[in-house]
């Protein structure tokens, strides 16, 4: 068999991951076929395609040529039954949630929550280093100081221990992450939050539809905030949602995202204009019909992937805390393990798996916690009034220490949730194949 191209087949089909990982007996002796990368014939061929993103069929083009010819182009020319009346119904029904505020995007969506809620100047919310800066964005609109706790590295998600240390008398509410749509560790995240009388909003900006102990991402906390960005799960270019089941904190979202005008009309408070317009709703209403079997499909490959790799010791899939049923998989996340590919850089390993036709990336390169915004607030005027010299001290100190994300961001590889992830069983095993034929030619990849 010297030379010879092992068949695709063999691979998933002898050498699991598990026994390249030594961690069961191996039924594989054949030698290793050539890189790609070398020369050798690759995995997958450019011919075969990934699902194309974003997801467009003909009910979604209906809807937005119905909202066209109606003329009804605004929320508020028909309040009741326009499309983003009825794209906050059908997404408040879809996610269990009593009521739905559509936005212009999830980082409106949560800086809505945050000025409804009333945190502002001097009040501190604790949130993750590693996700979109809209997140962080949200909260410095209210020039409220996002703190940022640290990760538990292997799900990439906020360590509880760490935000309950980051509490301060200022602190006023939680906002954690659900990063790449799984659930955070929301178990430990609400008893904080009841301890010390916090709100929470839930960033599930990437979590539309996944669920934890039987409630959706979105409707644990107090309130929860969804991004239709045109990568996101369910996009329509730009767009947003709120979702809460508190009447009274809705009705302060709404007069907040509508300028401060409230539902009757009055113009009582201070807001931006943050409406969801009445084409991207469309869009919406034309996609949630099918969003569910998407939902699913990503679900399903990503524990057909999880099942591949169990067992291998160089790709360790984001782990998942007790009580997740499923998730938004924004991205198929795993931490890659250098050590178990001869210490080949990530950077060496990726570019051997893509020319096997495979793209895996890097997500987050740089952790929020050293980009240039922080230095920018503390030199500010009114963060230095408003906080205590000591306390904008430690928080300088304390954002320059954040191990967990570090970690997270040298290790992190991707499959993209938006087309790849929706793709078949058969496109399942191009990535474990080629992840596995990079592996046994893992002596190579230095000199890459
Ligand atoms: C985790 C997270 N939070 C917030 C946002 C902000 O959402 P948008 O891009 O819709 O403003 C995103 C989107 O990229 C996100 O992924």
């Amino acid at each position: 068999m010297a030379g010879k191209e092992i068949g695709r087949r063999y691979f998933i089909g002898t050498l699991t991951a598990a026994s390249v990982a030594g961690m069961i007996p191996r039924a594989f002796s054949a030698p290793p076929s050539r890189l790609a990368v070398f020369g050798g014939q690759p995995v997958r061929t450019a011919a075969k395609k990934w699902p194309k993103w974003p997801h467009v069929d003909e009910r979604m083009i209906d809807e937005v040529v119905k909202t066209t010819r109606s003329g009804v182009w605004s929320r508020i020319q028909s309040p009741i039954n326009g499309a983003v009346a009825t794209f906050e119904k059908q997404f408040a029904g879809m996610i269990g949630s009593k009521y739905c505020i559509g936005t212009g995007s999830g980082t409106q969506a949560l800086a809505i929550c945050v000025e409804a809620m009333g945190i502002g100047p001097g009040d501190e919310v604790i949130t993750s280093p590693y996700t979109d800066f809209g997140t962080i964005s949200a909260i410095l609109t209210s020039r409220a100081l996002p703190v940022m706790a640290d990760l538990d590295p292997a799900s990439y998600q906020l360590d509880p221990a760490d935000v309950e240390r980051k509490i301060t008398p200022a602190t006023k509410a939680i906002m954690p992450v659900h990063i790449m749509g799984l659930p955070a560790d929301m178990d430990r995240i609400m008893d904080i939050a009841r301890r010390h009388r916090l709100k929470v909003i839930e960033d599930a900006c990437q979590g539309a539809l996944a669920k934890h102990r039987g409630k959706s991402l979105g409707t644990i906390g107090d309130l929860g905030c969804f991004s239709f960005q045109a990568s996101k799960s369910i996009a329509c270019g730009e767009g947003g949602a709120i979702v809460g089941n508190d009447e009274s904190l809705i009705d302060e979202c709404y007069t907040v995202h509508n300028h401060g005008t409230n539902r009757k009309g009055k113009h009582v408070t201070i807001g931006p204009k943050n409406r969801m317009n009445e084409f991207e709703a469309a869009i919406l209403n034309g996609q949630l019909p099918t969003a569910t079997e998407r939902f699913l499909l990503r679900n399903r490959n990503a524990a057909y992937l999880s099942s591949k790799l169990k067992g291998f010791a160089g790709l360790i899939p984001q782990k998942q805390y007790d009580g997740t049923e499923s998730g938004g998989y924004y991205n198929y996340a795993m931490s890659y393990k250098k050590e178990a590919f001869n210490n080949a850089s990530r950077q060496q390993f990726l570019k051997a798996v893509a020319a096997e036709g495979i793209a895996l990336s890097p997500y987050i390169r740089n952790g929020l916690h050293h980009e240039a915004w922080i230095d920018h607030i503390l030199a500010l005027d009114e963060y230095k009034q408003l906080f205590p010299a000591a306390r904008l001290q430690k928080y300088r100190e304390e954002a320059r220490h954040l191990p967990g994300c570090d970690q997270v961001c040298e290790e992190m590889v991707v499959l993209p949730g938006s087309g790849p992830l929706i793709a078949g069983t058969a496109d399942m095993d191009d990535v474990i194949n080629a992840v596995m034929k990079v592996y046994e030619n893992r002596d190579q990849l230095k000199s890459l």
